[in-house]
């Protein structure tokens, strides 16, 4: 299912066609090489002083399915319910301290941010689905996987191709089908000073 942005402005087309779906394809693999171009496209996000902080660990369903199970686990069961069905699940993580130095990075999360963009518009791109989650146990998730403290747990990602929204629960099903909205631009975006809405 595609769902674009109904932008008021002209933009770049993977920009409106990248969305979060939960109706994912519990029964096709995202093959290596796919999966692959979704890391090199994070990658290359900037990062400061090309420290490079963030870190990712995936867990392939077709590959491993009882690591899969345990980031599973780390799932709130809000997303639990339908990341089911998503054959790749990943944790993005980032680095508070800079690798060159270990003197704090405040950029860290700012850049992990910035490549798992990269990396879900990577996922449009092939007709991927990819669905960022904040609703997980992240002391759970450092635990099971043995993360070390400087890194700090941001979105897990489920990835997959998409299925029907017939798959999900009717509530669920609604979300999937609602209108994508956006805050109004004006309460964003500022010119010159703090609140001055750009025209
Ligand atoms: C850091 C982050 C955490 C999120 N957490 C969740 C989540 O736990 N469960 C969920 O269903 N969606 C989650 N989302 C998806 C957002 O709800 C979604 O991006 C937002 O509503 C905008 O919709 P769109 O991505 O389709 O444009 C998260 C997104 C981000 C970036």
């Amino acid at each position: 299912m595609q769902k674009p942005a109904k932008t008021l402005h002209p933009v770049n087309e993977i920009i409106a066609k990248r969305w979060s779906p939960r109706a994912l394809d519990a029964s096709r693999p995202v093959s290596r090489s796919d999966l692959l171009s979704l890391m090199e496209a994070a990658r290359w996000a900037p990062s400061c002083f090309g420290d490079e902080p963030w870190r990712y660990i995936v867990w392939d369903k077709f590959e491993d399915q009882a690591a899969w199970q345990k980031a599973y686990e780390c799932l709130v069961p809000g997303n639990q319910v339908w990341a089911q069905n998503a054959p790749i699940l990943m944790i993005s993580l980032a680095d508070t301290l800079f690798e060159f130095n270990d003197s704090p990075n405040r950029f860290g999360q700012y850049d992990t941010g910035a490549a798992s963009e990269n990396l879900v518009l990577q996922a449009a791109a092939l007709n991927l689905s990819a669905h960022q989650m904040g609703g997980y146990d992240a002391e759970k998730a450092r635990k099971t996987f043995s993360i070390p403290e400087r890194y700090v747990c941001m979105s897990m990602i489920a990835v997959g191709h998409p299925a029907s929204p017939d798959i999900l629960d009717a509530a669920l099903k609604e979300k999937e089908l609602a209108d994508r909205s956006r805050k109004p631009m004006e309460s964003r975006f500022f010119e010159g000073s703090w609140g001055n809405p750009v025209r």
